[in-house]
């Protein structure tokens, strides 16, 4: 059904969570299975385009078709998805971790040698609001990934304007399992139109969300 929608065309694809060490052997991190983001990238490939994927730590396979470069952080993540640049297309699925450990230790820390420790914590930067504000080299279509509890459409909104992407692809995991899970509720976000799909498989979001995009694309000429 995607034929070659996308032939010629360049898409990017963030996947995945983010580890941000404390020290060489601890980390923290979030729930994100990568399961949305590298079944985009599949579908984006089998649309014809040339895909790049940027993916944090995953526990499945790169797809296939697809360039892969694998990172820990949220930085190693920023600085991949600067170097993949130009693209047609940049799809930010990773759930990056919002804040990293300020100072991580280089060595590790010991049990017992300076009591119980504290993190303190730093901001991130936004991987998608950055991409999306550049002045040479912002993809054509920049879209975004909101996971939200409640109010989805309207936070939708918010996120839309705030990070200056052209789409959002919000979901709902206040409910069951999305996280990790094989299924996913979405609605489909811009400044001025909402469309709600219903609850599909991911791999099926993926290649309807691709579809989708190929459209928009070509609307832009
Ligand atoms: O603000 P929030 O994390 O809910 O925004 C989610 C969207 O922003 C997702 O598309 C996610 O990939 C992207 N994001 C990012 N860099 C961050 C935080 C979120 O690219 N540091």
């Amino acid at each position: 059904a995607l034929g070659r929608a996308l032939a010629g065309k360049r898409v990017l694809v963030t996947s995945g969570p983010t580890h941000e060490p404390i020290d060489p052997v601890r980390y923290i991190a979030n729930r994100s299975s990568g399961k949305q983001g590298h079944a985009i990238a599949a579908a984006a490939a089998a649309a014809g385009a040339e895909v790049t994927l940027i993916s944090g730590p995953v526990g499945i396979p790169d797809p296939a078709g697809v360039t892969t470069i694998h990172v820990e952080s949220a930085r190693d993540m920023l600085d991949a998805t600067e170097q993949a640049l130009p693209a047609d297309i940049a799809i930010f699925a990773a759930a990056v971790a919002d804040w990293r450990v300020a100072g991580a230790a280089d060595q590790k820390m010991k049990k017992g040698e300076h009591g119980t420790p504290s993190l303190a914590l730093v901001e991130n930067p936004d991987i998608l609001a950055t991409i999306a504000a550049r002045e040479i080299d912002r993809p054509q279509l920049v879209v975004g990934f909101a996971a939200e509890t409640q109010n989805v459409i309207a936070y939708a909104r918010a996120k839309l304007a705030k990070k200056g992407c052209d789409l959002i692809v919000a979901n709902d995991v206040g409910g069951t399992g999305v996280m990790g899970g094989d299924a996913n509720t979405v609605h489909l976000v811009t400044a001025d139109a909402v469309e709600s799909w219903p609850t599909l498989p991911k791999a099926e979001v993926a290649a309807r969300l691709v579809e989708h995009l190929a459209a928009l694309l070509a609307d832009k000429g």
